[in-house]
C-alpha cells in the first residue's frame, strides 16, 4: 500500500471548550498577509503570533451574527485519510503518496477546529464524550471514507455567463487562441461583468461555492479578472467577499487585473499595466480585498517583464503573488521565481531546465487538467515528470467560463489519474495538503489533525480510490466546513 498508518491515538478530552480555545489561541496561522473570507472563524479573533510581515484579517460582515456550532463527532469512518506527516514541508516525490490512513476512525470537532482524532472505540470510551453525548452532534459515517476537504487553490468564479459560442467554435476546430484573437475568449466575458450589480455577481459566486461544497471542497481561492477596469475588478473582489460571508468554508481572494489587456488598451499594454500597478493593486490591498495578485503570463496576455512590474507592486503593498504560466507556450520562469510565488499554475509547457529550479523551491506547481480536457487539447500537464523530479504539485479545478467550467475536484482527481498518471493517493494529497500550501494555509488546512480547521469531506465509498474512479458522478455525502456540516441536494 502506498500509505502508512497514522499511529494517532485518541486524546482523552477533559473539557473541549477549553481545549478548543487553547488550540485557537495557539494560532496555527502563519504567513505574511492574510485576507481570508472565512465566515465560521469565531469572533473575536484570537490574538495571533506576531508575524514578520503585516497581518491583515478581515472578518466577514456576517460573522458577528454567527453562533459557534455544537461539538461535532464523526464516528465509524471506514478510512480516515488524515494526511498527517512527520516530514515538514511541501509534499514532494514519495511523500505525496502518504495519506496516513486510519481505519474505524472518529473525529471530534469544536469551535471550528479538529479537537481529537483516533479510533472510534477509543473515542466512545472517552469520559467527557460519554458525559456530554447529548450536547454533541454525532454522525455515524457507517464505514464511509473521510478526508480533508479539498482545497481548490485556483478558481475564477466572478463571471456572469457561460461562453457557449466559444464552446461551439472549438468543437468545430478553432483553437482557444484563434477564438481570443477573433474577439472571443476572456474579453467577451467583460461586458456582462462590468454591467452587473455587485449583488448579481455575488449570487454567481455564491452558487459556485455551494456547488463546490457539495463536491467536497471546503477552501477556495477565488480570482477576479473578468472586469478589467479598476471599478469592476474591485466590484468583483467585493462580490467574492460578499458571497464568502454566507458560505461556511474559507475563501482566499486574488486580484487578477492582469488577465488580458482589455480592448480599450490594445496596442498600449504599458498603460494598462500601470493601472494594474498604480491603482488596482494599491486599492485592493488598502481595502483588504485580496491576499494574492495573479498574472496571466502568456503570448496574447502579459510578458514576463510586465508580470515582474505587477509583482513589484504586489510586494510593495504586502500581497502575495501567483501566476498562470506555460499554459499555451513556454514561459520564462526565472524572472518570476525571485518573487517567491506561492504557486505557478498550469505548467503545461515547462522547460526541462526549469523543473529542477521548481523542485528546489517552496513553490507549488498547480495543475489544472480540467482546462486541458475542456479545450480538447489531447495533452495534459507533465505531472509525472514534475513529481518524479521533486516538484510539489497541487490539483485545482480552474473553474472558469472559458477553459474549465467545472467545480468538481473529484473529476479533476479522475483526470489526474487517467490522463496524467498520478496515483489516486498522489491526487488526494495534491488536492488537499499541497493545495493548502499553494495558498500558504498549510498550518490550518489540508490535513485532519488536532488544532487544524475542521474541514472534512465524507464520501459514500468504502475505499478512497473510488473518489477518482467513479468519474462524473458525485459521491460526496457531506462536507464539514470550519465545523459546520453541509449536505447538498
Ligand atoms: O486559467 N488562462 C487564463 N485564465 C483562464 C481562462 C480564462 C477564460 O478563458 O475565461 C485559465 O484557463
Ligand atoms: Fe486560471
Amino acid at each position: 500500500m502506498p500509505h502508512r498508518s497514522t499511529g494517532l491515538q485518541w486524546t482523552t478530552i477533559t473539557h473541549p471548550e477549553t481545549k478548543s480555545s487553547r488550540l485557537r489561541a495557539a494560532g496555527p496561522f502563519t504567513g505574511s498577509v492574510y485576507v481570508l473570507f472565512d465566515s465560521q472563524r469565531p469572533a473575536p479573533r484570537p490574538k495571533l503570533r506576531p508575524s514578520p510581515a503585516r497581518l491583515l484579517v478581515v472578518p466577514s460582515p456576517a460573522k458577528t451574527q454567527r453562533t459557534t456550532p455544537k461539538p461535532l463527532l464523526l464516528t465509524n469512518i471506514g478510512q480516515l485519510l488524515t494526511l498527517r506527516s512527520n516530514q515538514p514541508g511541501l509534499r514532494r516525490g514519495r511523500a505525496l503518496s502518504e495519506l496516513s490512513i486510519l481505519a474505524d476512525a472518529a473525529v471530534l470537532c469544536h469551535g471550528g477546529k479538529v479537537v481529537s482524532v483516533g479510533r472510534t472505540k477509543d473515542a466512545l470510551r472517552d469520559p467527557w464524550l460519554k458525559k456530554n453525548r447529548k450536547n454533541i452532534t454525532e454522525i455515524d459515517c457507517a464505514g464511509q471514507v473521510a478526508l480533508p476537504g479539498f482545497v481548490d487553490s485556483h478558481t475564477h468564479p466572478a463571471f456572469m455567463q457561460p461562453r457557449l459560442v466559444d464552446f461551439e467554435k472549438r468543437v468545430s476546430g478553432a483553437t482557444y487562441e484563434e477564438i481570443a484573437e477573433a474577439g472571443g475568449g476572456i474579453r467577451s466575458s467583460l461586458e456582462a461583468v462590468r454591467k452587473a450589480s455587485k449583488a448579481a455577481l455575488a449570487d454567481r459566486v455564491r452558487a459556485a461555492l455551494r456547488e463546490m461544497a457539495e463536491l467536497g471542497t471546503t477552501t477556495v481561492e477565488a480570482k477576479s479578472g473578468y472586469g478589467l477596469t479598476l471599478e469592476s475588478e474591485i466590484k468583483s473582489l467585493e462580490a467574492i467577499r460578499e458571497a464568502a460571508a454566507s458560505w461556511p468554508g474559507t475563501v482566499v481572494s486574488t486580484l487578477l487585473g492582469a488577465h488580458v489587456v482589455p480592448k480599450e488598451f490594445q496596442g498600449c499594454s504599458p498603460k494598462y499595466v500601470e493601472i494594474v500597478c498604480k491603482q488596482m493593486v494599491p486599492l485592493a490591498a488598502r481595502r483588504r480585498l485580496a491576499q494574492f495578485v495573479d498574472v496571466f503570463v502568456e503570448r496574447g496576455a502579459f510578458s514576463s517583464d510586465e508580470a515582474e512590474k505587477i509583482f513589484e507592486a504586489a510586494r510593495e503593498h504586502g500581497l502575495g503573488v501567483r501566476a498562470h504560466v506555460c499554459q499555451l507556450s513556454e514561459t520564462a520562469l526565472w524572472p518570476l521565481l525571485r518573487f517567491q510565488p506561492a504557486s505557478l499554475d498550469h505548467v503545461d509547457h515547462v522547460a526541462d531546465d526549469d523543473i529542477p529550479q521548481l523542485a528546489k523551491r517552496d513553490v507549488v506547481a498547480t495543475l489544472v487538467p480540467g482546462a486541458n480536457y475542456f479545450l480538447g487539447q489531447g495533452k495534459f500537464p507533465p505531472a509525472r515528470r514534475l513529481i518524479d523530479a521533486g516538484v510539489a504539485v497541487a490539483l485545482a479545478t480552474d473553474f472558469n467560463p472559458g477553459t474549465s467550467p467545472t467545480a468538481s475536484m473529484p473529476f479533476v482527481l479522475s483526470l489526474a489519474c487517467t490522463q496524467m498518471k498520478m496515483t489516486p493517493a498522489e491526487a488526494v494529497a495534491a488536492a488537499t495538503i499541497n493545495g493548502a500550501w499553494a495558498l500558504r494555509l498549510q498550518e490550518r488546512k489540508g490535513s485532519i489533525e488536532p488544532g487544524k480547521d475542521a474541514d472534512l469531506a465524507v464520501f459514500e465509498t468504502k475505499d478512497y480510490r473510488e473518489i477518482a474512479y467513479w468519474f462524473a458522478s458525485n459521491r460526496c455525502a457531506f462536507t464539514v466546513l470550519n465545523g459546520t456540516v453541509f449536505r447538498g441536494g
